[in-house]
């Protein structure tokens, strides 16, 4: 095994630089016997940034003592943590420079393999991402979810239940001092959010990716059976190495068609439609729109999860978990695919149980007969949009009405809840520019509120269209991901007040009732915004970034570039 470590570049290199390889390794209390073993990285998004990933130092300790019981050597190192809850202007404007700082420092340092350790929502993509694009053997271990909230007797997820009591509190049927309590009972430990939003569903997808062990998805997070995964992990990353297996060998375009299935029948968060392209990007992998369109409509929605159904992750992990649920898809799933337990798919759930058949139904008795996200078309998103249609009120699946139009995020948050708004629960919101590029990231406001005076009515949903992603805690009428996206030209950005727009799930269809000479005027007029960055990080990214379509990655980071035996020279 030592001849084709890596490591052994770095540590048994001749002259000042092995010497010093050796010599500041052994400043740390290591000795030549731990140099001699294959070196585990662990890659640790722990940050008191993010309060999803606070319990990460734990669970290293947990992998650190795995990978010294199989014969590894572990080293921990911090990359870029990325908090839903605090980033500024959104977290996904950070992702691809998380999936940078992963891949280099992986790429850079003596690694024979990685154990990278993720949580809060776009921490797992990204880590994907860098994981995919160094291809040293890899295996992904999360940190799980939330217990679920509780107020007054009653089990609270967040953040689903923050918009929705927030909504409640604004409409005035909430006190403020019921409103002000429920902050001290909807996150009651470590984790990252319990209902199916994002997190959730990149977790579980890993599972179904074959990129993390069996339970990775669900076991919660202050649960003491996550640290045993955890230390499970240590160990078969050293197997990894031993074995050399690579995650281009597993994360084949076969797995994540299993993961795309799995997403349909979670119901899962629409912002895995934008992470799967982009991971599979790294590996030269298209995932076109088509592809998650056909198979969400031969997927059943089998996990009854909240925002679409019924129960939290403590919920699906006491029912089975995510092994339950692959084990009732595997007719539908490539059950051959190798996974880092060094089996299939198959046989990794093959003794998986459902325990309770009201979390998890079976195929023959699902929830929907087709998974819960659709994929759009029309002339308003020529390159596609996305709606999560088990999360939109039925009665505005199908729906026509005329556009009232925010130009961008600012105008919405000004007029919105202006009483003199001519808005009624027909009309069609539409905000622009919040996309890649117009909104700096493609921020999470596509399910924007509803307004104010709407709210008092008694309106809780109404059809809203735009280019930005939504949490996947999030629910309502909301057509997201509209490509292109506006502030490139994209026809979202030529919309008008009083422009008939027309919605129809069943038809997949999203039609701008507009002739076509003049949406042609309209377009020869229309002027690009100003850019929203001219400098640094951002300016990079503008420069940059794909439509979601493509994964919103960087154009010039797709594709993979696998780590070689290279050492730095010293003299
Ligand atoms: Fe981290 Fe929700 S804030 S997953």
């Amino acid at each position: 095994m030592t001849t084709t470590l890596r490591s052994q570049a770095f540590f048994n290199q001749s002259g000042v630089a092995g010497l010093t390889h050796r010599a500041f390794t052994k400043a740390m209390g290591f000795d030549d016997q731990d140099m001699a073993r294959p070196v585990i990285g662990i890659c640790n998004t722990y940050s008191e940034l993010n309060h999803c990933n606070r319990h990460l130092r734990e669970l290293a300790e947990a992998v650190k003592r795995g990978v010294w019981q199989a014969g590894g050597f572990p080293l921990e190192f911090p990359t870029i943590s990325l908090g839903e809850i605090y980033l500024s202007p959104t977290s996904m404007l950070h992702r691809n420079l998380a999936a940078m700082d992963t891949e280099e420092m992986i790429r850079a340092n003596p690694i024979d393999g990685v154990v990278l350790l993720v949580n809060c929502d776009k921490t797992i993509p990204a880590a994907l991402m860098g994981m995919a694009s160094a291809d040293l053997p890899a295996i992904v271990v999360s940190g799980g979810p939330m217990l679920d909230g509780e107020f007054k007797g009653e089990t609270l997820g967040a953040c689903t239940d923050c918009r929705r009591l927030t909504a409640d509190f604004n409409a005035g049927v909430l006190s403020a001092t019921d409103y002000k309590s429920i902050e001290d009972g909807i996150v009651r430990s470590a984790g990252h959010c319990m209902v199916m939003g994002t997190a959730s569903t990149m977790n579980s997808l890993c599972e179904a990716l074959g990129v993390s062990l069996p339970g990775n998805g669900a076991i919660p997070a202050a649960d003491s059976r996550r640290a045993r995964l955890a230390e499970a992990a240590g160990r078969r990353a050293v197997a990894l190495v031993r074995d050399q297996v690579r995650p281009s060998q597993l994360l084949t375009r076969a797995a994540f068609e299993n993961a795309i299935m799995l997403l349909a029948a979670l119901g899962g968060s629409t912002n895995a439609v934008v992470h799967l392209p982009a991971i599979a990007g790294r590996l030269g992998i298209d995932l076109p729109l088509e592809l998650f369109e056909q198979l969400f409509r031969r997927t059943p929605l089998i996990a009854n999860m909240r925002p679409t159904g019924k129960y939290q992750m403590e919920a699906l992990n006491r029912a089975g978990g995510i092994p339950a649920v692959l084990k009732q898809l595997l007719p539908l799933l490539h059950g051959d695919c190798l996974t880092v337990t060094g089996k299939t798919l198959a046989e990794n759930v093959r003794h998986a149980e459902i325990y309770n058949p009201d979390v998890i139904r079976t195929l023959d008795q699902p929830l929907q007969p087709d998974g819960g996200l659709t994929i759009l078309r029309g002339n308003l998103c020529p390159d596609g949009a996305v709606i999560k249609h088990a999360a939109t009120s039925p009665h505005l699946l199908r729906h026509r009405g005329p556009a009232i139009v925010f130009k961008d995020y600012d105008d919405l948050m000004r007029r919105l809840n202006l009483p003199d708004l001519p808005v009624t629960p027909d009309h069609v919101l539409v905000l622009q520019n919040v996309g890649p590029v117009g909104g700096l990231g493609m921020p999470e406001v596509g399910n924007f509120p509803i307004p104010t005076k709407l709210l008092k009515q008694g309106i809780r949903d109404m059809l809203r269209i735009s280019d930005a992603r939504m949490s996947g805690t999030g629910v309502g009428a909301v057509v997201l991901h509209v490509a292109p996206e506006s502030a490139v030209g994209g026809t979202l950005g030529l919309v008008q007040d009083g422009d008939e727009i027309e919605l129809d799930v069943a038809a997949h269809s999203l039609t701008l009732h507009v002739p076509d000479d003049e949406l042609a005027r309209r377009r020869a007029n229309w002027q690009a915004p100003l850019p929203p960055a001219t400098r640094g990080y951002m300016q990079l990214y503008l420069e940059h970034v794909n439509q979601a379509p493509l994964g919103c990655d960087f154009d010039f980071l797709r594709g993979c570039d696998p780590v070689v035996i290279t050492t730095q020279p010293k003299f």
